[in-house]
């Protein structure tokens, strides 16, 4: 079976998707910094899996150190989750946000150039479609003007990525436009681990219902949604795995470009999230409106047909599914993988 080099893989997507990977009978190689991360996600993997994950602690902007990497082990295709992903620090320093997630691609772009490596996924964002293009986005879709530098980051390595491709038609590459993945794996055993004071919805949730935070300020209540609470198409980490199984099984067989959404088309806003978390899990979660947070825009969700008809994958997660296990794993691991570090 071929074997998968996760960059940033011990990360919350990429120790999803090394689960799901190993589950689907291929071989998984992980390389992290752990800037965002513990190698701890990497050994619950394995524990989940029964199966084993070789590990390098290495920054993947690191060329020499790739170079190693793909000298020890014959790696046939590539997931790039290695990137800083903070949106409101990306504009604070956006120096840092362009240097890491543009070196990254370059560096990981130059070292499968250099073994022949010629398969590769791209952890793109939904945020690439800007704010001017209709709701659902399609892939047919132009990509927006981003409002923030990790967006940047994300429509630039796209670019990058798409100019690498014309120039090697033997190169296959696959960019998963990510909507909103929330919950954690059903055992409990991983999940999202934000460091400090969460920046996303689900993990704010989660830390106040752990008795971590006080109350959730819900960005702004005067949208121009049902409720007036912004919508988004939040998608269970598992799924999102799954979709990356289907990618992997795709890029290896075909060349070319292939921009792909995983989301599950419908979506919720913050207050039906907030209710069907306390719903599911029986906990209050208190909760106050606050001002609009900069940047947000009312609603996306995605238009998720290509993922059906390319990949033959679709969501299968429920919101409550999402609920529920993101609770699980917060109530097991109340300070994420730092206990057990
Ligand atoms: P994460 O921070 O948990 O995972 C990213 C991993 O990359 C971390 O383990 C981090 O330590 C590692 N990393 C960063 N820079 C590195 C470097 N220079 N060298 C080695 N390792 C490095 O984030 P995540 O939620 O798992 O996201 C994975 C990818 O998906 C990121 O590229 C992110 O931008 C993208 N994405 C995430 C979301 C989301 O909502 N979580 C949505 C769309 C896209
Ligand atoms: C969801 C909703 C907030 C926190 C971000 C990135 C996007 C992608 C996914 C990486 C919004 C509201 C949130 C809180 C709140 N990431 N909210 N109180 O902004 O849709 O997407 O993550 O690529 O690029 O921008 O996700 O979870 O931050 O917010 O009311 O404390 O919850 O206003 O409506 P977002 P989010």
């Amino acid at each position: 079976m071929a074997t998968v080099f996760l960059a940033g893989g011990a990360g919350y997507i990429g120790s999803h998707t090394a689960v799901e990977l190993l589950e689907a009978g291929y071989e998984v190689i992980a390389a992290d910094n752990f800037c965002n991360s513990s190698p701890e996600s990497v050994r619950r993997a394995e524990q989940i899996t029964g199966k084993t994950i070789r590990l390098y602690d290495a920054d993947i902007r690191d060329t020499r150190r790739l170079a190693g990497i793909f000298q020890e082990n014959r790696i046939d295709a590539v997931i790039h989750f290695a990137g800083l992903k903070a949106v409101g620090e990306s504009a604070e320093k956006p120096l840092l946000y362009y240097r890491n997630n543009i070196d990254t691609t370059l560096s990981l772009l130059e070292t499968m150039q250099q073994f022949g490596v010629k398969h590769v996924i791209f952890s793109s964002s939904a945020t690439v479609y800007g704010s001017e293009n209709p709701i659902p986005y399609t892939e047919t879709m132009r990509r927006g003007v981003c409002s923030n530098p990790y967006g940047w980051t994300k429509a630039m390595t796209e670019q990058i990525l798409e100019d690498a491709a014309k120039a090697d038609p033997s190169l296959s590459v696959v960019l998963l436009r990510y909507f909103n993945p929330i919950g954690a794996h059903p055992s409990g055993m991983i999940g999202e681990d934000p460091c400090g004071i969460p920046n996303n919805l689900m993990p704010y949730i989660t830390q106040v219902a752990v008795g971590k935070r006080e109350c959730l300020t819900v960005f702004g209540n005067d949208y121009p949604t049902p409720d007036g609470t912004c919508r988004r198409d939040y998608i269970h980490v598992t799924d999102l795995a799954k979709g990356h199984v289907k990618a992997t099984d795709y890029v290896l067989q075909h060349t070319g470009v292939e921009a792909v959404n995983l989301g599950t088309g419908t979506p919720y806003s913050v207050l039906e999230i907030v209710e069907a978390f306390e719903r599911v899990n029986g906990v209050k979660i208190a909760y106050r409106f606050g001002p609009r947070r900069a940047g947000d825009i009312p609603e996306f969700y995605a238009n998720a047909d290509k993922a059906r008809e390319l990949l033959h994958w679709t969501a299968e997660k429920t919101l409550d599914d999402m609920c529920r296990d993101a609770w699980n794993w917060q109530k097991q691991n109340p300070n994420g993988f730092r206990d057990s570090e």
